[in-house]
């Protein structure tokens, strides 16, 4: 079966590509499960070495931006796509242009070009959490109304609204996530609003000190990168009956305070780990966090099977045992 992911030298494409490559079947056109024998990257930066050397990686660095880029891609016996290019959320803020050539021009080619498709291939999109904004209720439910108050929420919230039409139409069999904010991410910080709550995780486990810009108190709606594949699999696999008239929802989480991410590290690097974060005010990321829904009642995910992680101390070991000693061998 063949498979494309964009978006596969991120942070999360990468960690779906290594789960895919690993054995995880998914149901191809015929209705039965299949490995993945074929496995298409595209981003503007290649993945990893490990997973670009694989004998089913086809790794094609460009532009989704580009129609005709994307046509050649998305094209003969593709059966599934995992659409995860994005400009992230401050990136499409700082430039708007960027934001809606990526974002959304990109992902409208990507569902053009899967309408092009001999039979209807499933697509599975990433929304966000940040469709939801300006006057919310305390706790998000699934019939709060998309309000979104970034170019990037709005990008996405149309995204959602061409890949629930073209399923309507019977172009695509397509399913959009809304994903908390997803910790640990590792590496280095990006340009998300959001990425301090890796960075005082990641940092203080590889000995560096860090500043964090919100107070303890302040909170966070998270899900880990383990958790984040496994409800993108789901996704995949669900049949489309199951998703009725809406192929969008926003996936259980976990919602944290900053002192409880705190002793998720204290059991994971000890009080030295915890040493290494000072708190340095940010008025300007505090705003914008503040502005976040945190609370959400995820029923319908719930009832459709999807599952948060257990506590935030599994999250943090997940990234211990994923990603820190991962690279350490
Ligand atoms: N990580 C999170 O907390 C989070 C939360 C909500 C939604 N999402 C969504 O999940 C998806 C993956 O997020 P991530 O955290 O892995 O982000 P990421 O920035 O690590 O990955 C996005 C990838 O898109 C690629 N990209 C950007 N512009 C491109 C272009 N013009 N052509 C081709 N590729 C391009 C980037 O190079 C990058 O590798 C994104 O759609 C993001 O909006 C992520």
């Amino acid at each position: 079966m063949h498979v494309v992911i964009t978006g596969a030298g991120g942070f999360l494409g990468q960690k779906l590509a290594r789960r895919l490559l690993g054995g995880a079947q998914l149901t191809g056109p015929g209705g039965a499960r299949q490995d993945v024998s074929k496995l298409t990257l595209f981003d503007v930066v290649a993945p990893a070495a490990d997973i670009a050397r694989d004998r089913r990686v086809k790794v094609v660095v460009g532009d989704i931006g580009e129609e005709k880029q994307v046509q050649a891609i998305v094209q003969g016996d593709v059966a599934s796509v995992f659409h995860l290019a994005a400009v992230v959320s401050a990136g499409a803020e700082a430039d708007f242009d960027l934001g809606m050539r990526v974002n959304l021009d990109g992902t409208r080619y990507v569902l053009e070009a899967c309408r092009k498709l001999k039979s209807p291939p499933r697509v599975a999109f990433t929304s966000s959490v940040a469709v939801y904004g300006g006057d919310m209720p305390k706790v998000i439910k699934d019939d709060t109304p998309l309000n979104p108050q970034t170019s990037y929420g709005s990008q996405k919230a149309i995204g959602e609204f061409l890949l629930n039409d073209m399923s309507r139409k019977g172009f695509i069999d397509g399913r959009a996530l809304r994903l908390p904010t997803i910790v640990v991410r590792p590496g280095k910080p990006n340009k998300a609003a959001s990425t301090w709550a890796s960075s005082i995780i990641r940092e203080p486990l590889q000995g560096d000190t860090v500043e964090c810009p919100v107070e303890p108190s302040a909170e966070m709606y998270v899900l880990s990168p383990r958790r984040m594949v496994d409800s993108f699999l789901h996704a995949h696999e669900l049949p489309a009956e199951k998703l009725g008239f809406n192929r969008a929802l926003f996936l259980p989480g976990l919602t944290v305070t900053v002192a409880q991410m705190l002793e998720g590290l204290k059991k994971a690097g000890g009080q030295t780990a915890v040493d290494r974060v000072r708190f340095v005010p940010d008025a300007t990321i505090r705003r914008i966090v503040a502005g976040w829904p945190m609370r959400f009642d995820a029923a319908r995910a719930r009832g459709l099977g999807f599952k948060a992680d257990d506590s935030f101390d599994q999250i943090v070991e997940g990234f211990v045992q994923d990603d820190l000693r991962r690279n350490a061998a």
